[in-house]
């Protein structure tokens, strides 16, 4: 049976390029949508040839509300619909809440909340008359601790997905919020922190936490939590005062 077609945001590095070599493999063809076109396009030709799918490339900056716009309307189209949108791209920023710019912290809220809500609502829009789709948003543990802004915004995430999946399940569209913790991708990378910042037994590896999240989904969880330590730590936090949880500020940070 042909599997439907997936789109994925931020899927040239670490998580999404996990998500768009499984979903290949899996014989999904895919619309890739991220902002650095060269590297899309390699991606895109490697994965044609790797896996003999089709593949279109969208480079797009989330936080750019016209290139976003472009976005919407490819998850809204009816013609050759996506039936699996990935919504994964993503960032942290390198310095504590006022240290940053308030359009630094703007443009981190426009793509872990704005894209994620627009392409949600573009996608459900699409899928629910036709009784078929599925959208996984890439959410984070830590949205169930009190570390910045970023959990804030992870926190609406796995809301919001917890919320869409419960009312649309019963007509046939899934919606599931990933929650990874700690993971060997470009995101630390890019904010300068080293893995030396958190002990080495938190990292999880981006390819199993892909794996294990595709399995979830198959067997219809609202929320998949990757790795059984990570299991344990998220049931602990939802139970643990946020005054105990700040003390673990540092963790990831450094
Ligand atoms: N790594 C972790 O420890 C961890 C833990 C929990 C949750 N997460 C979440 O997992 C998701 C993926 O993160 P990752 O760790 O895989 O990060 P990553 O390796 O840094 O990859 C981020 C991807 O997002 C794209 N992206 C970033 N800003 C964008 C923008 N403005 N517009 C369009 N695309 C953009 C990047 O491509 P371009 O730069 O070319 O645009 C890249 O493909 C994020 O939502 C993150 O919050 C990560």
């Amino acid at each position: 049976m042909s599997q439907p077609l997936a789109l994925v945001t931020g899927p040239t590095a670490g998580i999404g390029l996990s998500f768009a070599h499984q979903l290949a493999d899996r014989g999904h063809d895919l619309v890739l949508v991220a902002r650095d076109e060269a590297r899309l396009e390699a991606l895109a030709a490697e994965l044609r040839t790797s896996y003999g799918v089709t593949v279109e490339v969208l480079a797009a900056d989330l936080t750019d509300r016209a290139a976003l716009a472009r976005v919407e309307q490819r998850v809204a189209a009816n013609e050759n619909p996506v039936g699996l949108l990935v919504n994964n791209a993503g960032f942290g920023l390198k310095r504590p809440f006022l240290d940053n710019d308030i359009e630094a912290e703007q443009a981190m809220l426009d793509v872990l909340v704005t894209a994620v809500l627009r392409l949600t609502h573009a996608a459900l829009g699409q899928m629910v008359p036709r009784g078929t789709g599925a959208v996984v948003n890439v959410s984070s543990v830590a949205g169930y601790l009190p570390r910045g802004s970023y959990s804030a915004a992870k926190a609406y995430v796995t809301s919001l997905s917890e919320w869409a999946d419960l009312t649309y399940r019963a007509q046939g569209v899934r919606v599931m919020a990933l929650l990874p913790g700690f993971t060997r991708t470009e995101f630390h990378e890019r904010m300068d922190v080293s893995q030396e910042s958190a002990p080495s037994w938190m990292w999880l590896d981006a390819d199993t936490l892909v794996t294990d999240a595709l399995r979830d989904l198959e067997k219809g969880r609202t929320i998949s939590v990757p790795s059984r330590r990570y299991k344990v730590l998220a049931g602990v936090a939802k139970y643990t005062p946020s005054s105990l949880q700040a003390r673990f500020q540092g963790l990831g940070r450094k």
